[in-house]
């Protein structure tokens, strides 16, 4: 088979390229290099393989759709906290008006798209563990243009026969993780010896999924996923960012410099997934634990930083 990846210099989509070339797939890899953060970090993730840089808001897209068998659509502009202001701009063209090209072009060509959306459409939700047909009430404008995304991908499987399925992928973490998410902030302090800012007074959580484990669901919603279908790929484990801190300290075997600071707009109080359809439909669950995940992080991370300290 032959797949399209977008977004695939990134964190989740350069560990899917791997995947896919590592049980024999052939894998159009495309990503734009946008500079939200270093374009450099991303080379790297991406030395393996081959990246075309398409401008999805932009290019023709059906002959790049049409010489695939399925389309991994990962490219985004992500960051939940970064999105106020005049930087929306950068959201509605790298989410709205990309996803919505590719669709079109997925559509027209009869192509699969597997698709990322985020916890984030959720909001402060209703309740917890949060089932996917709760009502999203997304709190930030990222959250708002990742359920703009699904509902475009609901609008052209309606209107145009479009074969999509989403996926609400949960803090996801692990190697490569990008340099604004926590994890990456906190274990490079730890390894640096700088301070880190925590957002409020740190008892928010997360279900923090291993990266391992959201790519191996994004596999299978290709695979086995309905039509039309949406699935929550969480971790299984919740922990509050003050809990991480004190797991990264063991781990690191360092103390670690905290500033706590006003909590940030647009970040949610808790996330946790309720896993009973992925389960089902897709035979998927976590595996990694928090512990084992944050552990092959700080070996990244200390590989980066601290490549003499025997560490990793
Ligand atoms: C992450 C990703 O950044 C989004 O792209 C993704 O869509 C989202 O997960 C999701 O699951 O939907 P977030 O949960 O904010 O968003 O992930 P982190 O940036 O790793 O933040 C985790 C927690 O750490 C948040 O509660 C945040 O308040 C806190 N934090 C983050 C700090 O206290 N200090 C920091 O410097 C950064």
């Amino acid at each position: 088979m032959r797949y399209l990846v977008t977004g695939a210099a990134g964190f989740i989509g350069s560990h899917l390229v791997e995947a896919l070339s590592a049980r024999g797939d052939d894998v159009t890899a495309i990503d734009l290099f946008t500079d939200y953060y270093d374009p450099a970090l991303k080379e790297l993730n991406a030395r393996t393989f081959e990246v075309l840089r398409i401008d999805l808001a932009e290019a023709p897209l059906s002959e790049l759709v049409a010489a695939s068998d399925g389309v991994f659509h990962l490219a985004a502009q992500p960051g939940v906290r970064a999105s106020w202001g005049d930087d929306f701009s950068r959201y509605l063209r790298d989410n709205v008006l990309a996803s919505q090209r590719l669709f079109e072009a997925a559509a027209q060509t009869g192509r699969r798209v597997v698709f990322a959306s985020s916890s984030s459409i959720y909001g402060d939700a209703e309740s917890y563990p949060t089932p996917e047909e709760t009502v999203p009430r997304p709190i930030s404008p990222y959250g708002v243009s990742k359920l703009a995304c699904e509902h475009l991908a609901r609008a052209y499987a309606g209107g145009a026969g479009l074969d999509a399925v989403a996926l609400r992928y949960f803090t996801v973490f692990g190697p490569r993780q990008r340099p604004d998410m926590f994890f990456t902030r906190l274990l490079r302090a730890l390894a640096l010896g700088d301070e880190v800012e925590v957002y409020g007074d740190g008892s928010q959580s997360r279900s923090f999924t291993f990266v391992a484990d959201a790519v191996a669901a994004t596999l299978l919603a290709m695979a086995t996923g309905k039509s039309g279908a949406v699935f929550n790929v969480g971790g299984g484990v919740e922990a509050s960012v003050n809990e991480t801190i004190e797991l990264a300290e063991h781990i690191s075997g360092r103390k670690l410099a905290l500033r706590y600071r006003d909590p940030a707009a647009g970040d949610v109080k808790r996330t946790a997934p309720d896993t009973a359809r992925i389960e089902l439909e897709l035979g998927w669950q976590a595996h990694a634990s928090l512990e084992e995940g944050l552990r092959k992080q700080w070996e990244w991370v200390s590989e980066q930083l601290l490549p003499s300290s025997g560490i990793a």
